[in-house]
């Protein structure tokens, strides 16, 4: 067989990240890029994290772009142009650029239309074989699960833009739900929180910041110190935060993806439903690492949540196992 360089894709709402066979990340970037305003065809600017420094702050003549919206692709013109940037960054050698191969994870609720705009990005973007993957799986096979096993086994994916819940078996999705409440709604929550109780206006990443550090801090019982401007008097502020309304506020929130969550388990056969209950259910996904997030569902649900060892990554970990598997790329290519 000739030689083609192989790797997996994770194209997420919040990050991208790029892995080759053995779990090795060659790349893990914010899905963002700086472009000219006016000049989206060009090449961007500034890609990853050196663009998502310039999110709220931006010099006039430059913009930033999120190419991928709630998982899938909107603007298949900025979306190429991502991917062609960050397909630069992660093949650094030029006999990686020979023929490359890749699985790309694609939420499982995507349309076809989603999926065809997906893979022509990709090959537009100098991939000559793309595999879709459904991303539930992709994830699944990242934490070593078989998916071909004769056992039905659930997980919940919280991303930046979606949340999806999918249960799968024997080589076929069960039943799969998804909602738009995710990362980005709970950082939107907390920016509303901060502005109505405190009367405090912050950034998006600043409210981002503060989500993600209160997983620790409700862990340690330590307040949260958060830095913005007063509403009233416009002049910069620091305001404590005790973790316990924090977390209140971002409650709601999780309303959504438990509602996915009761959906998906509806539209399972009862035999399913059982090998879930005795299994458990794994999450992975950045947003599942919100603070409190797998004890909720356990008390609604009554069976254990276990979060994925590597949440942010497993699937691209698993796309890029599934390469290699022709038996479950031919049961759950999502072309
Ligand atoms: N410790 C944390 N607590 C709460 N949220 C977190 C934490 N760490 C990361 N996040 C959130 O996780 C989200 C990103 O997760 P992830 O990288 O899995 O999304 P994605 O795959 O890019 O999005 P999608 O799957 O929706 O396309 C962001 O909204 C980020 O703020
Ligand atoms: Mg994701």
């Amino acid at each position: 067989m000739l030689f083609s360089s192989r790797f997996g894709i994770d194209l997420g709402t919040a990050n991208t990240v790029v892995c080759r066979p053995g779990r090795r990340i060659v790349l893990n970037e914010p899905s963002v890029m700086a472009v000219r305003v006016n000049g989206h065809s060009g090449p961007p600017v500034r890609v990853g994290h050196e663009a998502r420094e310039l999110v709220g702050r931006t010099p006039v003549g430059l913009t930033t772009v999120r190419p991928i919206r709630d998982g899938v692709i909107t603007d298949l013109q900025s979306a190429r142009s991502f991917i062609i940037a960050i397909l630069h960054l992660a093949l650094r050698y030029p006999w990686e650029r020979l023929r490359p191969c890749a699985a790309v994870g694609v939420p499982a609720g995507a349309t076809s239309l989603e999926r065809r705009a997906l893979i022509e990005a990709v090959e537009e973007a100098g991939v000559s074989r793309v595999e879709l993957v459904p991303e539930p799986v992709a994830g699944a096979i990242g934490c070593g699960i078989d998916p071909l096993q004769p056992r039905a086994h659930m997980v919940v994916d919280v991303g930046g833009g979606t949340a999806e819940v999918s249960a799968f078996c024997f080589g076929g999705i069960l039943a799969t739900r998804s909602c738009r409440i995710a990362g980005d709604e709970m950082t939107l929550a907390l920016h509303q929180y901060l502005r109505q109780e405190h009367q405090l206006m912050v950034g998006e990443l600043t409210a981002e910041d503060v989500k993600i550090r209160l997983r620790d801090a409700a862990a340690e019982g330590q307040p949260l110190v958060v830095e913005g401007r007063d509403v009233l008097s416009s002049r910069p502020r620091l305001v404590t935060l005790d973790p316990k309304d924090v977390a209140d506020a971002l409650r709601p929130t999780v309303d959504g993806i438990i509602d996915a969550l009761t959906g998906c388990l509806e539209d399972l056969p009862p035999q399913a439903v059982g090998d879930i209950m005795h299994e458990g259910v794994i999450a992975f996904g950045g947003g599942s690492l919100l603070a409190g997030f797998e004890q909720r569902l356990e008390e609604e649900f009554g069976f254990s949540v276990q979060h994925a060892e590597r949440p942010l990554t497993c699937v691209a970990e698993g796309a890029a196992l599934v390469i290699s598997m022709p038996r479950v790329i031919a049961a759950y290519s999502a072309r």
